[in-house]
């Protein structure tokens, strides 16, 4: 199992400890602390590092997670939503979902929240057990594991399939395994880990070909990353296909890991059937966070601009090296390091840089996340120190 709770964390077991042991002194400060009144500008300025890199000194890119979030009117929501803290949030969810569906050009009934897109890949898998024992997942390989692991609690098999040359799903073989146990087709655009994209019309044509009994999910968390012009979101294909779901996430872009939302499309119909499996019930600070973030246009910009020039400054570095590596379509670079990435990634944090962790199929290559400009400056110092050179 690599990634945990839903989440694409990490764990390393030679990593430092990043807690101290707790005083009692530590522990008088803490709650004089939470007693003092709080700073509203130490709550709203833009961190240039992450809060846990500031506390612990490690650069933390490991969990595609965007450190310049959450956005200044994120920020300013949540720390407004506090009085509002006792109240239920029912009045907060509409208008996320039409402002999303807006987004979209779509309706509020298409529009499914989640408790990150985790959520809905779990409800995806749970649509897929529904059918009996023997149900199965088509998924490529290596690929974003959490709907396959979940699944398996419920009985339905994932068959993976390699990706091709390209580390790009192979959907030509993908269409090949579809047989009378296939229930769910799972679509990673751009794939976590190896940041690659397939095309829009590539994959139009192969969500055409499944039959419609099947459920097709696009899971599109690395979508705002895209620069590549074939690529694109295929949420508008919803009516056209009844049986696709398309999931999203405000954890990358939008810098709201830690706080748990995502959505999905689907027509009324698949999406009602969606929102009748869930669970969690979103809280009003991030509801209250999400809608702000998305009008927060000077922030995704400037968010979007640093990660991507970062992301073509690792790129070259790579690619000076003569070392192989995935184009990446995602706020992180999967590349070769040309040594065990269970090695590799002890000396960089060794250097305090904590790496992807290991993936099927890839076990010289590193997924490593684009952090801050600063935390960049850094690792790409490291990495023309460790990293191989040709
Ligand atoms: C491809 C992909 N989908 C979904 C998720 C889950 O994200 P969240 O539950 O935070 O929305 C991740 C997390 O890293 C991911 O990489």
């Amino acid at each position: 199992m690599s990634s945990k709770n839903g989440q694409d964390g990490s764990s390393l077991q030679t990593e430092p400890p990043l807690s101290f042991a707790i005083s009692r002194r530590h522990a008088l400060l803490g709650a004089a602390a939470l007693l003092a009144p709080l700073s509203p500008s130490a709550l709203l300025a833009t961190p240039t590092t992450t809060p846990n890199a500031a506390a612990s000194s490690l650069i933390r890119l490991d969990s595609n997670e965007n450190p310049y979030g959450p956005s200044p009117k994120a920020r300013a929501a949540i720390v407004a939503s506090i009085p509002e803290g006792c109240r239920y949030a029912d009045a907060d969810i509409a208008p996320l979902e039409s402002a999303l569906a807006r987004q979209e050009h779509l309706d509020p009934a298409h529009v499914v929240l989640g408790s990150g897109s985790s959520e809905l890949l779990h409800i995806a898998a749970l649509l897929a057990a529904e059918g009996g024992a023997g149900g199965e997942l088509i998924a490529a390989d290596p690929t974003f594991e959490d709907i396959e692991e979940f699944a398996a609690k419920f009985g339905v098999h994932t068959r993976l399939v390699p990706v091709n040359k390209a580390h790009q799903h192979d959907l030509p073989a993908m269409g090949q395994l579809i047989n009378a146990q296939t229930r769910l087709i799972y679509v990673c655009n751009p794939n976590n880990p190896t940041a690659t994209v397939v095309s829009r019309t590539a994959l139009e044509a192969f969500i055409k070909t499944v039959p419609s009994h099947i459920l097709v999910l696009v899971d599109e968390a690395y979508i705002d990353f895209v620069t590549d012009p074939a690529a694109g979101s295929v949420a508008k294909l919803i009516d056209t296909y009844p049986n696709l779901i398309v999931i999203r996430t405000f954890s990358k872009l939008h810098g709201l890991a830690g706080l748990r939302i995502g959505y999905g499309f689907a027509t009324p119909a698949l999406a009602a059937r969606l929102r009748a499996k869930q669970l969690a019930f979103p809280n009003i600070a991030v509801l209250r966070a999400a809608l702000a973030s998305l009008s927060d246009d000077t922030f995704l910009r400037s968010t979007l601009q640093s990660i991507l020039a970062d992301r073509s400054r690792v790129e070259a570095l790579v690619d000076a090296r003569g070392l192989a590596r995935a184009p990446s379509q995602g706020n992180f670079v999967f590349f070769e390091v040309r040594q065990p990435i269970t090695a590799f990634r002890k000396t960089m944090l060794e250097h305090g840089i904590r790496v992807g962790r290991p993936f099927n199929r890839y076990d010289d290559w590193c997924r490593l996340t684009i952090g801050t400009t600063a935390e960049m400056d850094h690792t790409i110092a490291v990495l023309a120190d460790v990293l191989p050179k040709a």
